[in-house]
């Protein structure tokens, strides 16, 4: 029997839910893995987590060194979150010769490479599953099932608040804060929410994923990020009736030649079957070659879901680490020098258009001139019939369009005196 101690650093909710998976499924792991995975200590600075996990009190530290400098424990578990000290855990395990499981997409997103490099070196592995997707098998996919394959378009949902809530808005339609509380109450949302609902989150596990499917380090900086907080009812409402669904996607797509990173609010059409990925779910939609389209869909946040990606890399690591650590981890420290990146504001989608407009005759001949001029083309229009007709909501559909050359009309028709509300601009994208 292969025996494998480990150290957990930060035991909260995901790591509680580490501690009983293990627990619970002690017997099968050993007759499948013949591996036998022993917690041998938890550094927290909670004091009453060892009696909540029913666990002797000696395993618990609140000094991360008594795990990392521990010769007896292999790998070791990072669950702290942030950025610091998450950072320097990370490297002193290595330094000291073990692996290290992570469930932190904001270290891996920001110093990634230089940690991979340094897990090259010390040749050991770094697993870190439940970045994206919790414990949907993502990162695994990319990395191993699909390693024959290149990528040319990645389109995920990959926040599961942000989703629920846009999902919740739909169906129920609860308002926006409403709909964040309950995911906040179900375990979904980060510590802090607004990394959710900015799109932060998102874009950090974009990040992740540009890096192992592009082998391109990128910085969040070069991510065009826009949240949902701007997402209101009536946008939900008047896409439903145009046969198409708001979904926040988190996108790296090959166009000429050049990777376009960004997440946004996006539309697409409603018998995509990323548009049926509703609630806490997330699911990545991966364009590759030689194999095609492929979808990984399964619930992406929440307690066991990610303590279930947790313990999937502890198993992988435990029964294949050693042998495998320097081909895996230079495969994942490939940097690819050749991805070049394109810039917002040369990308080219459809959009979706609405506006408060006076009710009244030349207004849409106003708006509609602004758009020619600047070379964009209608592909409908929808005046919205209010009771209260003074200003009514005006929802138009563009042919591809320039974003640079969007935004410059957007800005010419905001300062139209017949228009009397900021526009709203949602990207659309034909999958
Ligand atoms: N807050 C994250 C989400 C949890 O909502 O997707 C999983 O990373």
């Amino acid at each position: 029997m292969n025996k494998i101690n480990i150290g957990l650093i930060g035991c909260g909710t995901v790591g509680s839910g580490v501690v009983k998976i293990l627990k619970k499924n002690r017997e099968l792991y050993q007759k499948k893995f013949n591996v036998q995975i022993a917690v041998k200590k938890i550094c927290d600075k909670n004091p009453t987590i060892a009696q909540k996990l029913n666990l002797k009190k000696k395993i618990f530290t609140t000094r991360a060194s008594d795990i990392l400098l521990d010769p007896s424990i292999q790998i070791v578990v990072e669950l702290i979150g942030g950025l610091h000290p998450a950072k320097e855990f990370i490297l002193e395990a290595l330094k000291q010769k073990k692996h290290v499981v992570t469930a932190n997409k904001a270290v891996i997103a920001k110093y990634g490479t230089e940690l991979f490099k340094y897990a090259l070196r010390q040749k050991r592995n770094i697993y870190f599953e439940t970045t994206v997707g919790a414990g949907v098998p993502i990162i695994n996919a990319i990395t191993e099932g699909l390693s024959s394959n290149r990528f040319t378009g990645l389109y995920g949902i990959i926040n599961g608040t942000s989703n629920f809530i846009l999902s919740e808005m739909s169906e129920t339609l609860c308002t926006f804060s409403a709909a964040l509380a309950k995911a906040q109450k179900c375990g979904y949302a980060e510590s802090n929410p607004t990394l959710d609902i900015n799109g932060m989150d998102a874009a950090h596990k974009l990040a992740v994923l540009v890096r192992i499917a592009l082998g391109k380090t990128v910085a969040l900086e070069q991510i065009h990020v826009e949240g949902i907080t701007q997402i209101s009812h009536d946008d939900i409402r008047y896409a439903k009736e145009l046969g198409l669904v708001i979904k926040l996607l988190a996108i790296a797509k090959n166009v000429d030649g050049g990777i376009e990173l960004r997440v946004h609010p996006t539309l697409i059409d409603e018998d995509h079957p990323l548009a049926s990925v509703d609630g806490v779910f997330n699911a990545v939609f991966l364009q590759t070659d030689p194999l095609g389209d492929i979808l990984i869909y399964g619930q992406g946040a929440g307690q066991m879901t990610a303590a279930s990606g947790v313990v999937s890399d502890l198993i992988n690591c435990a029964t294949k680490g050693d042998r495998i650590a320097k081909i895996r981890t230079s495969s994942i420290a490939f940097e690819d020098r050749t991805v070049k990146l394109r810039k917002i504001s040369q990308i080219e989608t459809q959009f979706y258009i609405r506006f408060m407009a006076i009710d009244r005759p030349g207004v849409l001949s106003k708006i509609t001139g602004i758009l020619g001029k600047h070379g964009i083309s209608i592909d409908s229009v929808n005046q919205k019939v209010q009771k209260k007709r003074f200003a009514v909501p005006v929802v138009m559909l563009t042919h591809r369009a320039k974003e640079n050359q969007l935004r410059q009309a957007l800005e010419k028709i905001t300062n139209l005196s017949v228009v009397r509300s900021k526009p709203v601009a949602i990207r659309m994208e034909n999958l």
